[in-house]
């Protein structure tokens, strides 16, 4: 099976790798304890040192901060625990200067219950408001509308005593969903996405992009015949039900057609790309969400590689099945971990973490690198004190908490890892092995976690084979290897990942010699026969087969 390659004009998001920035976690620039623009700004060198190519930034909308920036209070502002839009013009202008873009977060579903929209609609049943958010009659009984549950455990239902109805609401109660069927609301935050996209965004990542358009009949969801099989993860009460009508309603299509063809009039300029958070792990399902005509969607995230079990034929049946099911010149994606899951090193280990680095940068398809897992950062245990995150305050002790995942970037040896002042309290805690998991540090080692990102990335960058080559999976290796070849015309470059703790022998004497360029130990180079390639124990190497055709 080989899977076809881009021509040399892909665009800057075909090539390049977005780094995710959890803006409260990343630098702290005002001696608040929660990370700033001015953070941001102050490590943008470091940012094109690491070879990356665009920022997401997770919300920094102003927000009563229950769910840390996804419940929003105006969409159009930045909370001043950031900034301001000064702050991030500036932002912008100077990441555009340094070759970076810049990717907003965009909350379609929800807002927060503090927000105006909302005020005036649960104000009273005749607001013109009322229309802009879900509401609904109880049952005769005075039971919710129907059957939805929330993501984070309950009924997705919140009772308004004053105007004695209820409002839905996906996630936490204080997240009341907007109705997108009301044209109103569609065009208003449209002019949001116009908003963003005039400030010079080049791109939204959008959050929840499966849940804004639900049964308008309000239908109950049918139980779920098999609830332990969440191919995403287990959630417990949320499982019980098949979620066929409360998310990912068809017209939704419709919607994100035309929101491409706003972002067309944009990209005439410069090319704008969405990115759409979708759980959905059938992967033809999931490919709907690029549109028929590849009109919607420019990427649905793929969290394929979050869920799949660490195995080396798991992993490529995945990325088999993930090509196999694009339609025709949709461009593929990979996201290794993010603010709601935990960290790579934390689920397979630091050892291993280094071959998915490799993996996550060699793929065909955009990388999505979650800030600090280029230098190893690992979950970090949250005291029950600290604890933060809603999700875990609404059903706590199952493991859904999203701190550890969220901790301060450690930039170097100096108290509170150089992310605020020492004197001052981060909002979450600092993992205690920031002495040596740090990038001052870790950029003076040759061996380090970061000195392999940063590798990794330069020959990313400059090796078409690894951008935008074809991508052909190997036979015939060992049940512990995934060994994938990238092409792009004579360019041909053979990857080698070793996912297990046990030394493996690849025999693929038919690729005759190569060059490796790198290995996941950063101890070897050199040239390399493909009869007889020993991989140590948790080794990948990136090897160049020379003068292919
Ligand atoms: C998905 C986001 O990634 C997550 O952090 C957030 O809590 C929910 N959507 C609700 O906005």
């Amino acid at each position: 099976m080989e899977h076809n390659g881009q021509d040399n004009q892909a665009l800057w998001w075909q090539q390049g790798v977005i780094y995710q920035v959890y803006p409260r976690s990343f630098k702290d620039a005002n001696a608040d304890g929660t990370g700033d623009l001015q953070g941001i700004l102050s490590k943008l060198d470091y940012l094109t040192w690491l070879g990356v190519d665009a920022i997401w930034l997770s919300p920094i909308y102003p927000s009563p901060m229950i769910d840390f920036g996804y419940d929003i209070t105006n969409f159009t502002d930045i909370d001043p625990v950031f900034g301001d839009l000064a702050t991030f013009d500036s932002l912008v202008e100077q990441a555009h200067q340094h070759g970076l873009k810049v990717i907003m977060d965009y909350v379609p579903n929800h807002t927060s219950d503090q927000h105006p929209w909302f005020l005036e609609s649960r104000s009273s049943r005749t607001n013109p408001r009322r229309n802009w958010y879900v509401w609904a009659d109880p049952r005769p009984d005075g039971s919710p509308p129907n059957n939805w549950l929330g993501s984070w455990g309950g009924s997705a239902w919140e009772w308004d005593p004053t105007t004695r109805q209820y409002y839905l609401h996906s996630y936490h109660k204080t997240m009341p969903d907007l109705n997108w069927r009301n044209p109103d609301v569609k065009e208003a935050m449209f002019d949001v996405v116009r908003f963003w996209l005039d400030r010079g965004v080049d791109g939204l990542r959008i959050d929840s992009a499966q849940r804004f358009m639900k049964d308008p009949q309000l239908r109950d969801n049918p139980p779920n015949p098999k609830p332990h099989m969440n191919a995403y993860k287990p959630l417990v009460e949320y499982d019980s039900q098949l979620h066929l009508y409360d998310k990912g309603h068809p017209d939704i299509h419709g919607v994100y057609r035309e929101l491409r063809q706003l972002l067309d009039t944009y990209s005439k300029q410069s090319p704008r790309v969405t990115l759409g958070e979708m759980h959905i792990y059938d992967w033809p399902q999931w490919a709907r969400y690029y549109g028929s005509q590849l009109d919607e969607l420019h990427m649905p995230l793929n969290f394929g590689l979050v869920s799949a079990p660490w195995k080396a034929i798991a992993v490529r049946q995945l990325v088999d099945a993930i090509e196999a099911a694009l339609p025709p010149k949709a461009w593929p994606n990979y996201v290794l971990g993010n603010h709601d899951e935990h960290r790579i090193a934390t689920r397979i280990g630091s050892k291993q973490a280094r071959v998915a680095m490799m993996l996550l940068l060699t793929l065909r398809g955009t990388p999505t690198l979650y800030y600090g897992d280029e230098i190893g950062m690992h979950d970090v245990e949250i005291p029950p004190e600290r604890i933060e995150d809603p999700w875990e305050k609404n059903l706590p002790g199952l493991g859904f908490g999203r701190d550890p995942e969220r901790s301060p970037m450690q930039w170097d040896e100096s108290p509170n890892a150089g992310f605020c002042p020492s004197n001052v309290d981060p909002w979450l805690p600092i993992a205690s092995d920031y002495k040596q998991t740090n990038v001052a540090v870790q950029r003076h080692d040759a061996h380090s976690m970061l000195s392999l990102a940063h590798a990794l990335l330069q020959i990313r960058r400059s090796t078409p084979a690894l951008t935008i080559g074809s991508y052909t999976p190997m036979e015939g290796v060992p049940d512990n290897c995934f060994v994938y070849v990238r092409q792009f015309e004579r360019q041909c470059h053979l990857i080698a990942l070793n996912l297990s703790g046990e030394e493996q022998q690849v025999h693929l004497p038919e690729m005759g010699s190569g060059n490796i360029l790198v290995s996941t130990h950063l101890d070897r180079r050199g040239p390399a026969e493909m009869g007889t390639l020993n991989l140590r124990s948790d080794e990948g190497c990136i090897i160049e087969i020379p003068g292919t055709s």
